[in-house]
């Protein structure tokens, strides 16, 4: 991926992440992805007062992109605060996984650029999909 479609998931995912509500952890994440046709759909952390009920900006931006009406992930950029690089949580390498190749690019960034690039593959090895469901169990159409 050339560094102009990387600025671009950066620049979605940072204005994602001021719009972001999390006043629990103080901890404001953005989530971009890009599809196969080339769109960018974006997403925000949303914390609530119930603590485990807030919601991820991965998991966030897997919404956008259903209520786009796409579903092939082509790459993520996630860019979360402070120095340590924020890659994504399990739970949402398991939404990412629904969409997204093993192949495809999960890159982890700070407001100021690109921290590091992972396989979505790496980060969630052997993980359970739509294949180890029994076929009744699978719509492909729905
Ligand atoms: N968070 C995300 O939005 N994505 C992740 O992959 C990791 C964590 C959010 C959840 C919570 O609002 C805050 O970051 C601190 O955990």
């Amino acid at each position: 991926m050339n560094s102009s479609a990387t600025d671009s998931l950066l620049a979605a995912a940072c204005q994602a992440q001021s719009l972001a509500y999390a006043p629990y952890s103080r901890f404001r994440v953005g989530a971009a992805i890009r599809t196969a046709s080339g769109t960018i759909y974006a997403g925000c952390n949303v914390e609530n007062a119930a603590y485990p009920v807030g919601t991820c900006a991965e998991a966030a931006a897997v919404a956008a992109m259903i209520l786009g009406g796409e579903r092939k992930i082509a790459e993520v950029l996630v860019v979360g605060e402070g120095e340590v690089a924020a890659t994504p949580c399990g739970a949402c390498r398991q939404i990412l996984s629904e969409f997204a190749a093993a192949g495809a690019r999960v890159h982890v960034a700070s407001r100021a650029g690109v921290q590091a690039t992972f396989a979505l593959g790496e980060l969630l090895p052997h993980c359970f999909g739509p294949a180890n469901l029994p076929a009744h169990a699978t719509r492909t159409t729905k």
